[in-house]
This record gives C-alpha cells, structure tokens and sequence, in this order.
C-alpha cells in the first residue's frame, strides 16, 4: 500500500471525512455534505452514527461528486483529538474498505495540522498491515483491493515532512512485525541474525556471536537453553552512534529472542504451542527499535543486543537439575527448562553492562504466562531498578499508545530463588511468577539503571480492538522505545 500526500483526491476514490462525537462535522465533512446537498448529514442523522471512535458510515454514490462512495468515520470528541486519535481514525477508514474492491481512499483532512495528517498516514499504513506471504490461494476477494491511500491536505509539503519520521519508523515496525510473524522453520537464530545484519545498509554496525565466542565469554546459561537444538544460539550486537560525539555513554535495549519454546524437556502442553514461535517479540522490538533509529538517523547512541537461541527437546538437551555458571560468575539450577528466557537474557544483560557500560538497559521479553494472569492482553509489565527509566517508559507508552504498568521488585520475594546447591533457581513457584522472573533478571544487572518489560501480552493480537495494529504480530516496542530515545535522549 503506497501513501501519497494530495492538495485534491483522484476523482474515483473513495472519500473519507471525519465526524467527531454527537455528530459534529469536521470541515471537509461539511464541504462534502454541502456538495451532497445534505445526503451526508441525512445518513448520519437516520442512524446510531454518532461520530464515536471506531464507527464507520458508508453513503454509496452520493449524487453531487464523482467518489464512489462517501465515509464518515467516528474521530470521537473534538476536544480530545490529538496524533494517537488520527492514526485510529485513518486506520479504521482503511479498514472499514480495504476489500471492498475500490483502489484508492482519499481521507481528507484539510482541516489538520501537517502533523497530525502526517499521523493519520502512519496510522493507515500501520493499519495496512498484513503477513500474506505464504497465502497462495487465497481468494481474490478476501485480499486488499486498496493500494493508493491519499491523505488531502492543504500543505502537502508540510505533511510530507512531518511523514518523513514517521515512515521510518512504520518501516521498522513492519520489520518487526515480520520477524515475528516468521514461522520457526524459517526464523531460526542464525536467519534473525542474517536479517539484522542486512540492517548494516541503514548504517547500523551489526556483530554476530556464535557459540564458540559466547563459550569464550562463559555465556553458558544462555547457551544451556540451546545445546538441546539443531541449530546454533547466537547473539547479535547493534549499534547505533548518532549522537554529536559518537564516543558518549550510549543507552542499550536488550530482547529475548527465543525462536522457538517447546519448553525444553519440561515441556509444553500440545495445545497452542505454536504460539511460540513469537517467543523471540523481544528481540524483535529491540531489532525494530535500531531499524527505526538508523532510518531516520537519530541523535543518539545506542546499543541493541539479542539473545538469539532455540528452546527444544533433544539427547542434548539441559535437563531440570542441571546447574550451570553464567558469564557472571554465579551459578543457577535448572528447576523448569521452560523457564528458559531468564537465562538468556541474565547472560545477555551482563554482556552489555561489561562491554558497553550503558547509562541504563532496558530489556524486553515474552518472559511470562503469569504477566498475562496478572495484566489481561493490552499491558506489558514494567520492573525497575530505578524511578526514571520507569517512568521514562510509562510516558513514552502513554505517548504512543503501548500500555504499560509499573510492577513491583520486593527484596523479601527473593527467597523464592534460593537453591540449596547453587546461587539461585530458576523459577520462583507460582506465586508472583513474573515478579521472581523479574527478580532473577535484576541479579545481572550490576546496579546499572535498568527496567525490564514483560510483554507476554502484547506481543501478538487476537480480536484486535486498535485499527492500527490488525490481529497477528504487533510489533510491541518498536514505538514506545524509539519514542523513549527521541523524548530523553536526542539532541
Ligand atoms: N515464553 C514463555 C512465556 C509465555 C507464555 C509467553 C505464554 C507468552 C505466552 C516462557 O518461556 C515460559 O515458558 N515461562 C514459564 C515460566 C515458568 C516455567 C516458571 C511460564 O510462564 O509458564
Ligand atoms: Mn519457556
Ligand atoms: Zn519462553
């Protein structure tokens, strides 16, 4: 689907214009239902069309222009329209006739600002989003007739400007909706390696570690969760060095890239395991993020690492009892091999700090069923160390519509991690299993400002209620992080 910024739509377009709650008119809508002699406002009137978020009407032909059809879609109250709320409402638009065998909405927001046009096409391509590359029979009705989505403005210079950031960062989103749509087959740590490294043409510096190297580093908790695989565990190094002095301290993000979780030997019930091969959405946001830095060249440094492994059942597989030493130097029992994200990241974490010694790290992970017992499918959890990284990623989720909620990290849980043989366990019990993750993460961080996000539940929809992100791979993260750098950190 290509954007195009217009002063005038092509004339057979469908038209879409917004109607705010009780049915108030935006400007272009009223030009249309004068031009209509009132057919817009006569349709609104005749239903429970109100002008609320996620409404749509359809007024077919209308006599008077040439469109095919003539959308009003709910914008929700005036009052409170701000970017978030024109991407939702370019989406929905999309949605509302994507197959409806038309090829080119215009949405005309002549009335906006160039920047929340330019939000309502981020919102329409985001919204566009689908994974239809192994769909090789699908019914030509059910695909995507739109191809050309218009946004009518009245400073398409401006608009496109105000885009230009933006484009950049629906690119990375897009890329990492796809890693994680991958199926495990095709994703293996080795391929999502590959595909950061072709990441280098954006300017990023991308290493990949293999195993003999992270032996070296003494990296065996994280490689203990992949010795039972076929294919290699490798850990990938991004850099990003935007900043005025490319030396200065950079701030890192770290992802939990499991391509696949059977569980390992303890492993997984049959029913749903599938959905594990998004069990690498971490990494996928962390690899999204520095897409979305290099592309539009932000001004900052910033590290991204992945820890890239396969979780599977094998004669060479870790078994529960097994204790091994992390690079750290502190030793963990294998309770349960399904609890297998903390220890790739426990050694990743440590990595990072030791090489790079970061202002703060921020790791993300779909570390955790219990994350989704305790916050539902819309909030990823939030532990921290330290107050305002916390709260720098409350307000950049806020900002970009990722919801998150703080969690807490309480010392007199730590107990739930003792072994009687090593330095810790690796599981906690039920009781607050996504806090003793948390907690076990935290005895890797040296006292480096750092905040772990649990995003279990976001990482992948089902009955998506936002137009913006359709059912599937959501690409949790990319937003909010680039969102992050671009408030604390730039400039
Ligand atoms: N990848 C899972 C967590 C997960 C479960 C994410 C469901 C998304 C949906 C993780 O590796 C895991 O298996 N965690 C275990 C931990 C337990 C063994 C302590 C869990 O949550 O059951
Ligand atoms: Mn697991
Ligand atoms: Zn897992």
């Amino acid at each position: 689907m290509k954007i195009e910024f217009v002063d005038a739509a092509s004339e057979t377009a469908v038209l879409a214009v917004l109607v705010h709650e009780d049915r108030s008119l935006s400007q272009p809508a009223r030009t249309y239902d004068e031009q209509t002699g009132g057919a817009l406002m006569r349709a609104v009137n005749a239903g429970r069309f109100t002008g609320g978020k996620g409404q749509t009407l359809s007024v077919a032909a209308p006599q008077g222009l040439l469109a095919p059809q003539l959308l009003a879609v709910g914008a929700g109250p005036k009052d409170g329209f701000d970017e978030l709320a024109a991407e939702a409402a370019a989406a929905q638009a999309f949605q509302a006739v994507k197959t409806s065998g038309a090829e080119t909405l215009a949405i005309d927001v002549r009335d906006l600002s160039p920047v929340l046009a330019a939000r309502a096409a981020f919102g329409a391509r985001l919204g566009a989003y689908r994974f239809d590359k192994y769909l090789t029979k699908e019914k030509p009705e059910k695909k995507p007739s739109i191809a050309t989505v218009q946004i009518v403005v009245s400073d398409a210079a401006a608009a496109r400007a105000a885009y230009e950031p933006l484009s950049a960062i629906a690119d990375a989103v897009v890329f990492s909706r796809d890693l994680v749509s991958e199926p495990a087959n095709v994703l293996y740590p080795q391929e999502f390696a590959r595909r950061c490294k072709e990441l280098e043409r954006l300017g990023l510096t991308v290493e990949v570690l293999g195993e003999a190297e992270m032996a070296e580093l003494g990296m065996h908790m994280l490689l203990g969760v992949g010795q039972g695989s076929r294919r290699d565990s490798q850990l990938v190094v991004m850099r990003w060095n935007g900043a005025a002095d490319p030396n200065a301290q950079p701030i890192a993000f770290v992802g939990k890239g499991v391509c696949f979780d059977t569980g390992g030997i303890s492993i997984k019930p049959a029913d749903g395991m599938e959905d594990m091969k998004w069990d690498m959405g971490g990494a996928a946001a962390v690899a999204g993020l520095m897409h979305a830095l290099a592309g539009r060249k932000a001004r900052a440094n910033v590290v991204g690492i992945l820890g890239l492994v396969e979780n599977m059942p094998d004669g060479n597989a870790q078994r529960p009892g097994d204790v091994v030493a992390s690079m750290s130097g502190q030793t963990v029992e294998i309770i349960n091999t399904d609890a297998e994200g903390r220890l790739v990241l426990g050694d990743a974490l440590w990595y990072c700090k030791q090489r790079f010694q970061p202002k703060f790290m921020i790791d993300l992970a779909t570390l955790t069923g219990a994350m989704i017992i305790a916050l539902g499918n819309d909030y990823a959890g939030v532990f921290s160390n330290d107050d305002a990284v916390a709260n720098a990623i409350l307000a950049a989720g806020a900002g970009e519509g990722e919801n998150v909620w703080r969690m807490p990290l309480p010392a007199q849980y730590e107990k739930q991690i003792d072994s009687a043989i090593a330095d810790m366990k690796n599981t906690g019990g039920r009781a607050g299993g996504s806090i003793t993750a948390a907690l076990f993460l935290q005895r890797f961080v040296d006292g480096t400002p750092w905040a772990h996000i649990d995003i279990a539940p976001t990482a992948w929809k089902k009955d998506s209620k936002t137009p913006t992100v359709p059912d599937g791979a959501a690409g949790w993260g990319v937003r909010l992080l680039n969102r992050l750098v671009a408030d604390g950190f730039e400039g």
